[in-house]
């Protein structure tokens, strides 16, 4: 690989930000299976490959948006993993600090308890993107299988951002595991771990604007010679 090739990987590693405001306009077929066939490349345990992934367009994602929407103002929830993971300390700041940010970028006060509640139903309506990726595990996998599921959904994403397409990954997109399992057939097996909300990117959205960074090297990477 040259110096080249190099910058250009970097590029589009560093350039992918998670984008909550898309344009209407859909992605071309051909290049949308160009897009899932280089994805195809991720690694996983023992090559076993066990992502399933459900892609809802067009009609399909508008009424997964309407049925989405509707069931989290009506306080539903149907989730296949548990949300078990605790938040402390840096963690917690981080979560904090990446909120902020957001809706720093969108004009939204700490005290609008409104407009950020607005903000956050916007998830479920998969903040205007035309189309999503659901991932899921074969309910036998465990977490060894759902790290490879998060490989296999950074590999997409960076596909995705080399052809132009903005993406979100979403854990939202696993509240309902429920209606999205029968507006897509997906059979009982398979699990909901997320999903990916992905189209172009709507530049003026404000939302958009928001780069959230990222923790010193040395207090993740702790090399030892
Ligand atoms: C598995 C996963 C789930 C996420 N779920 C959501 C979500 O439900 N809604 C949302 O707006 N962002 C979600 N995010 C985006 C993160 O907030 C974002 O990746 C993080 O703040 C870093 O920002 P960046 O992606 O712009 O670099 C999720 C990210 C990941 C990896």
């Amino acid at each position: 690989m040259s110096q080249q090739q190099a910058n250009v990987f970097n590029d589009i590693i560093k350039s992918r930000h998670s984008v909550r405001g898309f344009q209407q306009q859909a992605v071309d077929n051909k290049l949308l299976t160009a897009i899932f066939t280089t994805a195809q490349q991720s690694p996983s345990n023992c090559n076993t490959q066990p992502w399933q992934v459900f892609v809802a367009s067009g009609e399909r994602t508008n009424n997964l948006r309407h049925q989405l929407s509707t069931a989290m103002m009506q306080g539903e929830m149907d989730m296949d993993f548990p949300f078990d993971g605790v938040y402390r300390d840096e963690y917690k700041l981080r979560q904090h600090e990446a909120a902020a940010q957001l809706y720093h970028a969108m004009g939204i006060t700490r005290e609008d308890k409104a407009k950020r509640g607005e903000a956050f139903m916007r998830n479920f309506a998969f903040f205007d993107a035309p189309h999503v990726a659901f991932l899921y595990l074969h309910q036998d996998f465990g977490i060894r299988e759902a790290a490879d599921l998060g490989m296999y959904a950074q590999s997409l994403m960076l596909s995705m951002q080399a052809n132009g397409v903005g993406s979100c990954p979403m854990t939202a997109l696993s509240f309902h595991a429920d209606k999205v399992r029968a507006e897509l057939d997906v059979p009982e097996q398979y699990k909901l771990l997320f999903g990916i909300a992905f189209g172009y990117e709507d530049p003026d959205h404000p939302a958009n604007g928001c780069r959230v960074e990222r923790a010193p090297l040395e207090q993740v990477v702790h090399f030892r010679d």
